[in-house]
């Protein structure tokens, strides 16, 4: 099973989570912004941001993928988190890239820019054929970054883990992807 690896992007570093980015991890998940946009529970303590930075960590050793810390390079400072994920429940679509910035960082595109990153590691190193991101209807910023990263809407529907409201799943293949990849390229 691969292990977390460290990468780089122009402004980002991406490394394991590790026990010093809890403070940090329950601040952003505290903030209205975020807790509006993921449905954070009331009473979210910070038990519930370790319990949540030990299922990133976890699921690398377990699965061979997981998200990354997002450290902004310049500052060294600790910006959110991003890369894959997975859930066990088969109606869960597959192998998943999803983002989460701390609010004083939207609009810099640090999200596009991890999320590429971590798409070409879906693609490149596990090999995946597909790659899915379930997005809330009303998260307009998130369904941004997946239209950006070459994403397209599919089916909206209820998840057994979010059964509260129905979720969009959205969808890049390979083909997408090198699309997207292309577009970029001609400055498109
Ligand atoms: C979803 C989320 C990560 C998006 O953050 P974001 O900052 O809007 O997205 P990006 O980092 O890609 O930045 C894009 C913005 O930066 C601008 N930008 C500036 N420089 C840029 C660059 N080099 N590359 C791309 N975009 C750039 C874009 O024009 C865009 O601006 P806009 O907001 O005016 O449209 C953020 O809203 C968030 O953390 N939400 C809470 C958690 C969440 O909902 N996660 C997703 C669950 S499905």
């Amino acid at each position: 099973m691969p292990a977390c690896p460290t990468l780089t992007t122009e402004r980002l570093t991406l490394r394991p989570f590790q026990e010093d980015d809890l403070d940090p991890l329950f601040a952003i998940m505290s903030t209205p912004e975020v807790r509006a946009s993921l449905h954070v529970q009331d009473g979210f303590s910070v038990g519930d941001a370790w319990r949540t930075l030990s299922a990133f960590a976890g699921l690398w050793e377990l699965k061979g993928l997981g998200q990354w810390a997002l450290v902004e390079r310049l500052t060294g400072r600790f910006v959110g988190r991003a890369g894959l994920y997975w859930r066990p429940e088969p109606d869960w679509p597959g192998v998943e890239v999803g983002w989460m910035l701390d609010p004083a960082c939207w609009g810099a595109g640090y999200a596009t820019e991890a999320g590429t990153r971590a798409v070409r590691y879906g693609f490149e190193e596990l090999g995946e054929g597909v790659l899915f991101s379930v997005i809330l209807p009303e998260n307009t910023r998130s369904q941004a970054v997946a239209r950006r990263l070459g994403y397209l809407p599919g089916e909206e529907r209820r998840l057994s883990n979010f059964p509260e409201l129905p979720h969009v799943v959205w969808r890049l293949d390979r083909t997408g992807w090198e699309a997207a990849r292309a577009t970029d390229r001609d400055g498109g």
